[in-house]
């Protein structure tokens, strides 16, 4: 048991049906039906083979894109064939998720097979919208058509989705309610790493903000601050320009004008109080970078034209960041310091994550940007771990308890031993 959540150290599956909930969403080419990533399959895959290979029936219940992220919605074909081969086995796959066909297929499995279903969010009550609106207790999942249809066919339910741990819906928090339940061996790595990170850091303790994710990144550091968990935030990005408008820095009008035009006008005033209070805590970069007739040129805050829109820090703040890198004990990072998908803007996030791979330093890293920013330079076997989860992982240090934390607190108190 760790953090009130048992392990499958505790777990006896053999001859078990075991429903594991996966978080294998991954950007998806909808003309060609396949996947653009497998980085989440691959993470599963130890979690899925240790049920097998002890004799587990194992039921793969996942979801792929959402309603509100209708461009990846789609089947979990592609994903049976690609955890099949990166897990050397037949993994079967049925296109229903709770009907009678599903379910036919779940009681011919064998010890040691495994099958995925579809999309578990073709059920209308796994849908985002649907959470927002109903908001069902956890009590109230149990009753949902998943769970009533699932779980008599199952003995336990296992959770190796902490991507989605920020999401109330059936198949992430019903089955806990009815079912033995444990988390699985990315959930445990996961969960635990950045549970450290909040809880017991080894210091000092850096966090690089940055990206264009302003509302995760205010309520993030806020709690960080709070806590005392962070001794010193780097800020790049959006955050840096925001924080240098609210202080009365010239930023330029066009990052001014993106500011306002994207309703981030409130954010001003809680940088300002913000930096008021911990001001000592937060880095600001001393120089920005703006594009010019496709070249990149740099100015020191107090210098910056009137006219441009800044799009990463500049080479001094890059090298002020890598001596913080480089001193600290523990880096949390989430999001780029500038545009690093283009050439002229990305040397500030180049640098920085040249930093976060030579440093001694504990790094954890989270979001979709910062993950494509380490494989765009190469560095994925130079970081110390690498959080599967965006929203989850920013939602958890928030402060919040996550749904599933929670409802798999629950399902421990369903286990026999
Ligand atoms: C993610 O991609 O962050 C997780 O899979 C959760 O997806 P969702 O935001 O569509 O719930």
């Amino acid at each position: 048991m760790r953090f009130g959540i048992k392990t499958l150290d505790e777990a006896q599956v053999e001859g078990k049906t075991v429903l594991c909930r996966v978080d294998i969403n991954q950007p998806v080419d909808r003309e060609k039906g396949t996947l653009k990533s497998i980085n989440r399959l691959a993470a599963c895959v130890p979690t899925v083979k240790e049920l097998a290979d002890k004799g587990a029936k194992v039921v793969l219940l996942a979801h792929q894109g959402s309603d509100i992220e209708y461009k990846n919605y789609y089947t979990t074909r592609p994903h049976a064939k690609v955890l099949g081969e990166l897990l050397g086995r037949e993994v079967k796959w049925i296109d229903d998720v709770c009907g009678p066909a599903a379910r036919s297929e779940i009681q011919k499995l064998q010890n040691g097979g495994i099958l995925l279903l579809d999309n578990v969010r073709f059920v209308a009550e796994e849908q985002t919208l649907f959470e927002m609106k109903l908001r069902l207790t956890h009590g109230q999942q149990a009753k949902t058509l998943l769970v009533e249809k699932l779980a008599p066919l199952a003995d336990l339910y296992v959770c190796d989705a902490f991507a989605a741990a920020h999401r109330d819906q059936p198949s992430l928090c019903g089955f806990e309610q009815v079912l033995p339940s444990y988390m699985g061996r990315l959930f445990e790595k996961e969960f635990c790493t950045v549970s450290q990170v909040m809880e017991a850091p080894a210091r000092p303790c850096v966090f690089v903000l940055g990206g264009a994710k302003i509302s995760d990144a205010f309520l993030m550091m806020k709690t960080v601050l709070e806590r005392g968990v962070a001794d010193q935030i780097l800020t790049g990005g959006l955050v840096s320009n925001i924080f240098l408008a609210a202080l009365g820095k010239e930023t330029g009008q066009g990052s001014l004008d993106f500011i306002i035009n994207a309703n981030y006008g409130d954010y001003l005033e809680k940088a300002k109080g913000l930096y008021a209070q911990y001001g000592k805590k937060i880095t600001l970069p001393e120089d920005l970078a703006w594009v010019e007739n496709g070249a990149r040129r740099e100015a020191a805050i107090g210098e910056i034209p009137a006219d441009i829109a800044a799009v990463d820090i500049g080479g001094n703040a890059a090298k002020t960041y890598r001596e913080a890198i480089l001193n600290a004990k523990t880096v949390f990072v989430n999001g780029p310091m500038g545009v690093f998908e283009q050439a002229p803007s990305e040397a500030g996030t180049k640098a920085v994550w040249q930093a976060l791979a030579d440093t001694e330093a504990h790094t954890v890293l989270g979001g979709g940007d910062s993950i494509t920013a380490t494989e765009k330079y190469g560095l994925t076997d130079k970081m110390g771990y690498i959080c599967t989860g965006g929203g989850a992982l920013i939602r958890f240090l928030t402060g919040e308890e996550l749904p599933v934390v929670k409802a798999l607190r629950h399902g421990a108190g369903l286990c026999e031993n």
